[in-house]
């Protein structure tokens, strides 16, 4: 196995592994990596959706997407599709996956199939990097606070009846989690305190009302997204890309119009998260 940090702060290439054969040492390396970086690359892969979805079975219990639609050889796979023909992508905006749930994704894995010949990266942020990078004093506020987090305004009724990619989004009805969770968590794996907003499904903090809460949340949305925060990956055919939810936010650009660019998502189920001490 070889191992090339895609910045100093976060994301890691992995060289030289077979997902589909891994030693327990060598999985026990890559799980640590993970908790340690938030995202890993894995290039030249051969997975087909049984075997991507048996590796990510090796890290836990898989959570299948109610809203995405499922890949056909293996509907517990869900499909990240743009026909060249469509306009909206799916996960176009900063956002970490499944944290409207009470028990929030570890990790997801993408894995390309097709991908555009220009556009259509993947940004990534450091959520470890966007807590460390805040003053003292800040820090302590936020540490005592706690965030409601909702899939319905992104995945219920209403978007889907506008301008939304509906026809790859399912279930709006299913779309009713509101969840609470710790501003700045203590990370399942590592112990490193993280910053657990998103632009996306955080809705409003704990207590207060959403307009009290707009000032703050862009303020922290801002600050995560600064660029020394993130990196912007490119996708070739054949590479699994996991990213830590917990640890991490992502952001699929959506400017590749007129290409198609077709993915294979597994997202993994995480444990309840705690507030940093
Ligand atoms: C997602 O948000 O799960 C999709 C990310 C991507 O397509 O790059």
């Amino acid at each position: 196995m070889k191992v090339t940090h895609l910045s100093e702060i976060l994301g890691a290439e992995v060289d030289c592994i077979d997902c589909q054969d891994i030693s327990d040492r060598d999985f026990a390396t890559l799980q640590n990596l993970l908790w340690d970086r938030g995202v890993l690359s894995i290039p030249n892969q051969d997975l087909t959706p049984d075997a991507q979805f048996a590796f990510a079975q090796r890290w836990g219990a898989i959570n299948v997407n109610r809203f995405f639609t499922p890949v056909v050889e293996n509907p517990r796979v869900a499909e990240v599709l743009k026909e060249p023909d469509q306009e909206l992508n799916i996960g176009g905006g900063w956002h970490t996956d499944h944290s409207y749930d009470d028990i929030p994704a570890m990790c997801s894995m993408l894995y390309a199939i097709e991908v555009p010949d220009t556009g259509g990266d993947t940004l990534f942020a450091s959520m470890y990097a966007a807590y460390a990078n805040l003053s003292d004093g800040f820090k302590q506020a936020l540490s005592s606070m706690c965030a409601v987090h909702s899939s319905r305004h992104v995945f219920g009724h209403e978007p889907m009846e506008g301008d939304r990619p509906r026809k790859r989004l399912h279930n709006p009805e299913l779309a009713v989690q509101d969840a609470v969770h710790p501003v700045v968590i203590e990370h399942p794996g590592s112990g490193r305190p993280s910053l657990y907003v998103n632009p996306s499904f955080t809705v409003r903090f704990d207590g207060w009302s959403t307009s009290e809460s707009a000032s703050l949340l862009a303020y922290l949305y801002r600050f995560g997204a600064r660029p020394e925060h993130t990196i912007r990956y490119r996708w070739k055919p054949g590479t699994l890309v996991i990213w830590d939810n917990r640890a991490t936010w992502h952001y699929a650009l959506n400017d590749y119009h007129g290409q198609r660019r077709l993915m294979h998502r597994v997202t993994v189920e995480g444990v309840p998260l705690r507030a940093i001490n």
